[in-house]
């Protein structure tokens, strides 16, 4: 019984790119338990089949008005559900839905309904911001509708900018949310108890008032690893340099800082109280000894900045940290990397090491993806290839939950090791 147990969702479908990712969705919220009823635009088809719904849904695809046995399907749906979530929402469908026309089984059931609605709008940017469909927004969400993303990353026909539809696991986290779907009041996902402390972007060692050394970390990652962490049910602090674009609807504590000082001093404040330290932020290693209390002027000649190292956070927590803990550390490199990772996961004490080569294309800092190399202390090494930032931290997350399993089994064997010991010789008691 998952946690969406005996809850009616229709899945709507609409006629975008981002029609494979609601793929996901479905299987997610199948996955949780829900009864998903889904429902495809002719648009939907044309970008994905309909036996993949068939085969991942609760019930077959309807796709019409008109051919399915039940006279008035549009009814039956929308009558039926506990909930309505529309991924990828189109321009067109915000505009019908807004304006109540009903031409097809999806936009007829929206108005068939009394139930909550999720709706998680993808197109391109240049649409997006379009005067009319901003304002169909703001009115649905105004009339109660529940809007997920979108989000800032890459669109169809290779451009950028904002338009990209939200994370699946975002989508289906909002489902819980709107669902009140928890177990027993508390947090339910493979995480749930779990305290996850996680650390993002890249720090700024000031020279001046103006200027500083710092790196080309975005956050994308570690914020990444906030959201699957908090949607996974574990309890998220994110500690990070980025604050304006770290996840701020998944209800995790959001610590913003600068420097590697500030980094460490939040990171040492709450580090003992978390059952998972994920250090991905890059932080510097040197910064000035002096800083400036006035600009630099360049009329005064090319400074010379002396340096000075940082503390290693990750170092510190290795030597410092309680045995249950576990610590993932990253490593950026551009030559060597299984040798170098290794070296760090021993060098640093930690359990598992992140590893990517930040000079592969379209991998590490300002990318959407990131392909990485997982080496844990018990030897394991595995390889996550190319994709986007949050299948890499759903790896990590996994990577981790495989650490704490063979932790706890190994205390079991200790645990019975040592009352074999103490037992007489005999007594099986
Ligand atoms: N790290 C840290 N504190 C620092 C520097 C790094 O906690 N002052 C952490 C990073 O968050 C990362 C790991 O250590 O999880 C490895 O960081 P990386 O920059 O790859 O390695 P460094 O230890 O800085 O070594 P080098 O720059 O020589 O590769």
């Amino acid at each position: 019984m998952g946690p969406l147990a005996g809850r009616r969702i229709v899945l709507g479908v609409t006629g975008g790119i981002a029609a494979y990712k609601a793929v996901e969705v479905c299987r997610r919220l199948v996955d949780a338990g829900a009864h998903v009823a889904p429902v495809m635009t002719d648009g939907a088809l044309h970008f994905v089949g309909r036996a993949t719904f068939d085969a991942l849904g609760s019930e077959p695809v309807q796709t019409s008005l008109w051919d399915e046995p039940h006279p008035i399907p549009h009814t039956r749906l929308g009558q039926g559900a506990d909930l309505v979530v529309v991924c990828p929402a189109t321009a067109r469908l915000l505009s019908d839905y807004r304006t109540g026309r009903s031409d097809d089984l999806l936009t007829a059931t929206l108005l068939a309904t009394r139930a909550p609605v999720i709706v998680a709008p993808a197109m391109h940017t240049e649409m997006w911001e379009q005067p009319s469909v901003a304002e169909n927004v703001a009115v649905l969400a105004d009339r109660g509708v529940r809007m997920v993303g979108p989000v800032d990353g890459r669109l169809a026909g290779g451009d950028a900018g904002a338009g990209r539809m939200a994370d699946p696991a975002d989508i289906v986290a909002a489902a819980f949310d709107v669902l009140g779907a928890t177990a027993g009041g508390e947090p339910s996902g493979d995480l749930a108890g779990l305290t996850v402390l996680v650390t993002a972007g890249g720090t700024r060692e000031p020279i001046c008032p103006v200027r500083f050394l710092g790196n080309r970390s975005s956050g994308k990652q570690g914020h990444a690893l906030a959201a699957e962490a908090s949607v996974r049910g574990a309890r998220v602090q994110c500690v990070t340099t980025q604050p304006a674009s770290a996840p701020d609807d998944l209800g995790m504590e959001v610590v913003a800082v600068d420097t590697a000082a500030e980094m460490a001093a939040a990171v040492f404040e709450r580090a003992s109280g978390a059952d998972v330290v994920v250090m991905a932020a890059a932080v510097a290693d040197f910064r000035p000894v002096d800083v400036a209390d006035r600009k630099i002027k360049k009329d005064g000649g090319v400074p010379e900045i002396r340096l000075e190292p940082t503390v290693d956070i990750l170092a510190e927590l290795g030597r410092t940290r309680s045995g249950r803990q576990i610590l993932v550390g990253f490593a950026a490199e551009t030559d060597d990397l299984r040798q170098n990772a290794a070296a760090k996961l021993e060098s640093k004490g930690v359990d598992l090491i992140v590893a990517n080569d930040v000079s592969a294309p379209e991998v590490g800092f300002e990318h959407e993806t990131n392909a990485v190399v997982l080496l844990d202390a018990f030897n394991g090494v595995s390889e996550v290839p190319l994709c986007g930032k949050r299948e890499v931290a759903g790896a990590v997350l996994d990577a981790v939950l495989d650490i704490h399993r063979i932790r706890d089994d190994k205390m079991n064997d200790k645990m019975d090791d040592d009352r074999a010991d103490r037992l007489p010789n005999g007594d099986d008691t």
